[in-house]
């Protein structure tokens, strides 16, 4: 006999399903029937916590916004207002500027996971493009996030950023002048970049975002193994070696989620600047379009690619190359030739390239933070011409050495 509890959620969940017909089958496929491979590691955690940050920024977003004036007037004093006479508005503002570098340190490692099991081989290259849509927006939207706080970075750093454009053969001057809207970074610019910021795209990563679930959904996840789980399935069709994703999966990456937020509220309550880190201490002082700051600098989830970019000499090429290093990731899914994908099965040479390669990102990051000695500007140069060496490569080198055999079932030792 069903209880009136039983009976009341059958009746209301039967209303629902009448008429959105659409729903319960979409939360099947995408949670109590999407098989995943039941050997995920650490490095799965990183999509879920992706979203959870991504909900943060919104969050604070829509809470700064309130307080906040985008105004070249205003700004910088509506954010010192925020962080002292707001009511938990100093919590609010640094929730939102130490979440995006925790998006950045979460999304990198999201991708570096992505790079050492092969996630991105077929059939989930559109899951990697469409990734990397994501990060291109991201890294957007971060830029224009740091220039509205109106501080002596956000202004210098947009000066900078902005003048790139003018490398650009003949439209250049007319390019740079038709971004900021005015002769010189001004009202006008941070208008549009609060503009841009606060609605263009976070509704264009939020699309992305679906449309990257949607696509891995289609295909199936990868796993630690780089195993085809969709190979072997029992007689009801179901992967012997997958779990419904509900209820395994989402109470692992609560798990998950308690880890990270732990961490995330020691930076956040103890160094929420990350020593100056995630928040530089030149933008605590506001904009003066007339004193430029000694070392113009981005923030440190930048700098591998500033410091390609001066690593260059030419304008023109530097701009072209820090686009480029951000690009050719893109190219990843194609200049791999490994049959095996994840990395517990490939050759050693494979894994020292990936090694000196996740070196040299750092290192680069390194250097982009400094001034930038002749020593430094050469160690620069070296390690960019790895960069484009080790994707360039590829496909030469990927498709040397040997593989081992990668077994049909995921093995026990998971
Ligand atoms: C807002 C940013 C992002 C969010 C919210 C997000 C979300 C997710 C989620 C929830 C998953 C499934 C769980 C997991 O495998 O961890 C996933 C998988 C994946 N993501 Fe992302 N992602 C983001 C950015 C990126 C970027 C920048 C890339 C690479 C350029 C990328 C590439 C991938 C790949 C290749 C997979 C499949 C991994 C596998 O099956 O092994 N994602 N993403």
């Amino acid at each position: 006999m069903m209880s009136v509890i039983e009976r009341t959620v059958s009746s209301v969940t039967a209303w629902f399903n009448e008429r959105t017909p659409g729903l319960m089958p979409a939360y099947k496929k995408h949670m109590s029937e999407y098989y995943a491979p039941k050997n995920f590691n650490l490095f799965y955690y990183f999509g879920s916590l992706a979203m959870l940050v991504l909900v943060n920024q919104i969050v604070t977003g829509i809470f700064l916004t309130m307080n906040f004036k985008p105004s070249a007037a205003e700004a910088f004093a509506s954010v010192e207002y925020i962080m002292r006479d707001v009511e938990g508005g100093w919590l609010i503002r640094y929730m939102h500027s130490t979440g995006a570098s925790l998006f950045f340190v979460v999304v990198y490692l999201h991708m570096f996971r992505g790079l050492i099991y092969g996630s991105y081989q077929k059939p989930r290259e559109l899951v990697w493009i469409l990734g990397m849509l994501i990060f291109l927006t991201l890294m957007a939207e971060a830029f224009l996030g740091y220039v509205l706080p109106w501080g002596q970075m956000s202004y210098w750093g947009a000066q900078v950023i902005i003048n790139l454009f003018s490398a650009v053969p003949i439209i250049g001057p007319e390019l740079t002048e038709w971004i900021r809207g005015d002769y010189l970074v001004s009202d006008a610019t941070l208008n549009r970049f609060f503009a841009l910021h606060v609605i263009a795209l976070p509704l264009v990563i939020l699309l992305l975002v679906v449309l990257h679930l949607g696509a891995l959904h289609e295909v199936g996840s990868n796993n630690p193994e780089g195993v085809d789980i969709k190979k072997v399935k029992d007689e009801t069709g179901k992967p012997k070696d997958g779990i419904p994703f509900h209820p395994y999966y989402t109470v692992k990456d609560l798990f998950g989620v308690g880890f990270f937020l732990t961490i995330a509220a020691f930076i956040l309550f103890f160094t929420p600047t990350f020593g100056g880190l995630f928040l530089e201490y030149d933008n605590f002082i506001p904009a003066d379009p007339m004193v430029t700051p000694a070392h113009i600098k981005p923030v440190w989830y930048f700098t591998p690619f500033y410091a390609m970019l001066r690593a260059v000499p030419d304008k023109l090429f530097g701009v072209i190359t820090m686009g480029g290093a951000v690009l050719i990731l893109f190219g990843l899914p194609w200049f791999d030739r490994c049959k095996v994908k994840s990395i517990r099965y490939r050759p050693t040479l494979h894994k020292v390239m990936i090694t000196l390669f996740v070196i040299a990102f750092v290192v680069l990051a390194y250097l982009g933070m400094q001034a930038g000695s002749p020593a430094q500007t050469w160690t620069a140069r070296i390690l960019t011409v790895f960069y484009f060496g080790f994707f360039l490569t590829m496909p030469i080198w990927s498709a040397m050495g040997q593989t081992k055999e990668v077994p049909a079932r995921v093995p026990d030792h998971d």
